[in-house]
């Protein structure tokens, strides 16, 4: 299958270098540590290799945020810093605003004809939604048709993606199946690429997820004083009370965290710690001021990149109208296509 959509692109004089394409909603959060392990960070390794989308959906915010539009364009400028801070380097990557590229809501309208209703409302995030408090409008429960139309208009064949957000990914790729089965192929068929196999960075309580608004996260944009703070107030062991009772390394959001966050040559000090936490001959202080150390150490460089780009703001806002005039040339071309094998193309 793959094989022969390559051979169809180059015979059309395309560039067969590979894609990967992931989104944020321009919603108030900022990125936390959690974010980056889950794909931020898998994005970042791969920019090279591919050939690089990142929408800034701000049509899929709308979604919950109907009624706070006017936060949109602050939201916009905080996602950028967030996506350059951390290295996604606007050589490489395309940056685009999703409303801007309004060719998706066709493609998205040509998808939900052939989209079983049922499909769509067995969907586990609209539950989720729903019942967090999300209002049920069309537009929310439009959502993962939306965002395959995101996916399939730019031929993806990679999408980085949180653990949560695997379902969507994996009905964008059963509806470019049928849509290709019953019209021909023009969609590239994606494949999800989840951060940390299946693994999900707990928060900062222990909670199995961090999240922007449970008041569990370590955000990017943190500063050092504050890291240290939300590093030494952490959840660790509640079965250890002293320093010499024998401890608990695994599901302990502290060692989770040094393994994801420390570096090559960290791995032996961060062995033995783990052999004293196990046989009580460490104290969570002692852990806890070196977590902070390796997370600050990975966050200083971050930081930096973020104040020097919040210094050019029309740099940045160059970026973002460079990657969505490109995208929207792509989005174009890809929906001629769409419209060529539907038939569609009446003059
Ligand atoms: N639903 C994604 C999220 O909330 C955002 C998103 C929209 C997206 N379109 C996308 C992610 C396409 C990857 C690819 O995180």
């Amino acid at each position: 299958m793959k094989k022969r959509i390559l051979t169809l692109r180059q015979a059309q004089g395309e560039n067969s270098r590979k894609r990967i394409l992931t989104g944020d909603r321009p919603t108030a959060g900022r990125f936390h540590l959690g974010n980056y392990a889950g794909k931020l960070k898998n994005t970042v390794k791969l920019q090279d290799a591919y050939e690089t989308f990142v929408p800034l959906v701000d049509l899929h915010a709308l979604t919950t945020h109907f009624d706070r539009t006017a936060e949109l364009e602050n939201n916009i400028k905080g996602l950028m810093l967030d996506y350059l801070s951390v290295g996604l380097d606007p050589k490489k990557v395309t940056f685009y605003i999703q409303s801007k590229a309004p060719e998706v809501l066709e493609v998205a309208y040509f998808l939900s004809t052939i989209t079983p209703r049922s499909v769509i409302a067995k969907q586990p995030a609209l539950k989720e939604k729903l019942d967090q408090g999300s209002q049920d409008t069309v537009a929310l429960f439009y959502y993962p048709v939306l965002m395959a139309a995101d996916i399939l208009t730019f031929k993806a064949d990679l999408v980085p993606v949180g653990k949560d957000q695997k379902a969507h990914v994996e009905f964008a790729k059963d509806i470019a199946q049928k849509f290709n089965g019953l019209f021909g192929n023009v969609f590239t068929i994606p494949e999800p690429l989840i951060g940390g196999e299946d693994k999900t960075l707990p928060g900062t309580d222990g909670q199995e997820k961090m999240g922007k608004s449970l008041n569990n996260a370590i955000f990017l944009s943190d500063s050092n004083a504050e890291v240290e703070k939300k590093v030494m107030n952490m959840y660790t062991d509640p079965t250890r009370i002293r320093a010499t009772d024998p401890g608990h390394v695994e599901r302990n959001p502290v060692f989770i965290y040094l393994d994801t966050f420390g570096l090559d040559n960290d791995k032996a000090q961060i062995a033995k710690y783990k052999e004293l936490y196990r046989t009580g001959q460490v104290g969570d202080i002692e852990v806890k001021k070196y977590l902070a150390k390796i997370l600050n150490s990975f966050l200083d460089p971050i930081r930096k990149k973020r104040a020097e780009y919040e210094s050019q703001p029309e740099l940045v806002e160059k970026i973002l109208k460079e990657g969505t005039a490109k995208a929207r040339a792509e989005a174009q071309k890809i929906l001629e296509e769409v419209k060529k094998v539907m038939r569609l193309n009446y003059f």
